[in-house]
Order: structure tokens, then C-alpha cells, then sequence
């Protein structure tokens, strides 16, 4: 059976206490929100922009953030309070700069059209219908918004090892996509625009980033809305 989102409460609400003092800080995650500052950066300047991030869990890229690019307003999102919680002193720091909130990834708390950018780093190969959380990341974003999303890089051999075996190993049954199974995710959810790009390291990732459409792919509905009571004329 694959890992489900019990399994990922129970790991995370375990891991909470420690997860800011993991050596998988140095290794992995701040260079991989190095990544993602510079190239919201890029896009966007010192631009006013509303920005979620998703599996956000205790704050520290929303922190890394609004410290680089502090025009920005940030959104996170999480499923397991006890991140969530754990990152409190650092939530009510960012006030009004920052909102956490508690949230599933497939079923994102948010209107349509509400973000400039959706980020999303180390978070994916736990959720168990990606399908549906890439369809969700669109559903959010503005068009013309953009998202980047990070996760292991476990096509080379060296990190297929560390990801398909190691962490396998610890976290269980989670799912580290291949880039052609990240790019058809992205491209089914109706993104364009897509690049990969692989970093190197003692923890290898891949960024995936895309662009929502400029016009709705939802198409105008091609039927008459007729009042309760009245028929519809023909022609
Ligand atoms: C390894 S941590 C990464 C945290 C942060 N993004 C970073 O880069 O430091 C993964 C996070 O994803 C969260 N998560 C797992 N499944 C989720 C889901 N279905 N929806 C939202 N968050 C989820 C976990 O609670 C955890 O906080």
C-alpha cells in the first residue's frame, strides 16, 4: 500500500520537534529555498506579489523569504498542525507579512486565481495523489502566475540511491517523481511553459517550474442559462 496522509501526520508531528535542527537543513533545504528566492527574484523584482507555499511546514522558507523579497505576502499551507505549531514564534514574528494555515494539498483552501506564484520544496513525494495536488497548485494561481515546484532528483544513480533507497527506507512508501513523470503532471493540469533544471550535490533536486494560462482553459458554457419558470426560444 502507499504512504498515506496518516503516515505523514504521524511522521511529521513526530519530526516536528527536531526538524529545524536536521542536518537535512544544510544539505538540502536551504539550498533548495536559495533556489526558489532567486528565481522568484528573476520573475518578479522587489514586486508586491502574493506568494503560497505548500508543505510549508515550521516557516523557514516563508521567513527566508519575506527577509529577501519583503514586499512579498506570504500564504502557507500544511497539513500536520504540529509543523505547523512548532514554527509559532516565527508566524507571529511575520504577522500580517505571513499566514499559515492548516491544509491539504488536494484540496488547497484557496480561491481560484489567488496567487502569483506557488512554491512547493521537499513536500511533493509525500502527497498521495499527485495528480490531483498539481491540478490544485494550477487551480490557485493567477494566470500568468507561476509555479515552482522542488523535490528530489532521483533519476541518476546516485540519487536514486539516496531518494528511491534511503529515504524510502525511513519515510516509507513515498513517491520521488522522475522528471518525464513531473513534466506529463505538469502538463496535464494544463501548465505551460514547463523547464527542468537539476541541481547538484550531496542531495540532488529537481526544480519543475511552469506558467498557468493566460486565458482559462475552462471553456464558456456553449448552452443558454434560461430563468426557472421561463423555456428557452429557439434560434
Ligand atoms: C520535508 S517537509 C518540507 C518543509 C518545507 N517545505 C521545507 O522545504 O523546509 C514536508 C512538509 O510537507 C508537509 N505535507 C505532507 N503531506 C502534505 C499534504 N498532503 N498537504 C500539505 N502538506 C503536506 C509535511 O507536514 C511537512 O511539513
Amino acid at each position: 500500500m502507499g504512504y498515506d496522509k496518516r503516515q505523514a501526520t504521524e511522521e511529521f508531528t513526530r519530526w516536528s520537534r527536531s526538524y529545524d535542527r536536521s542536518i537535512l537543513q544544510l544539505l538540502l533545504f536551504r539550498p533548495s529555498h536559495r533556489v526558489l528566492i532567486r528565481r522568484i527574484r528573476e520573475h518578479y523584482g522587489a514586486r508586491p506579489i502574493r506568494v503560497l507555499d505548500i508543505g510549508c511546514g515550521t516557516g523557514v522558507f516563508a521567513e527566508r523569504l519575506r527577509a529577501e523579497l519583503p514586499a512579498a505576502t506570504v500564504w502557507g499551507v500544511d497539513l500536520v498542525a504540529g509543523m505547523l505549531a512548532r514554527g509559532a514564534v516565527r508566524w507571529q514574528a511575520l504577522a500580517g507579512h505571513v499566514q499559515p494555515v492548516q491544509g491539504d494539498s488536494e484540496r488547497l483552501p484557496f480561491a481560484p486565481g489567488s496567487f502569483d506564484v506557488v512554491t512547493c520544496a521537499n513536500s511533493f513525494h509525500h502527497y498521495p495523489r499527485q495528480d490531483k495536488a498539481v491540478c490544485e497548485m494550477r487551480r490557485v494561481l493567477k494566470p500568468g502566475g507561476r509555479l515552482m515546484l522542488i523535490d528530489g532528483y532521483r533519476d541518476a544513480p546516485y540519487g536514486w540511491f539516496i531518494y528511491d533507497v534511503c529515504v524510502a527506507g525511513i519515510e516509507g512508501d513515498v513517491h520521488h517523481c522522475s522528471r518525464k513523470r513531473m513534466r506529463s503532471l505538469f502538463a496535464a493540469a494544463g501548465l505551460e511553459s514547463i523547464t527542468q533544471r537539476v541541481f547538484r550535490g550531496p542531495a540532488p533536486f529537481l526544480l519543475t517550474e511552469a506558467v498557468a494560462p493566460k486565458v482559462s482553459a475552462i471553456p464558456e458554457p456553449h448552452f443558454a442559462v434560461v430563468e426557472a419558470g421561463k423555456r428557452a426560444r429557439a434560434g
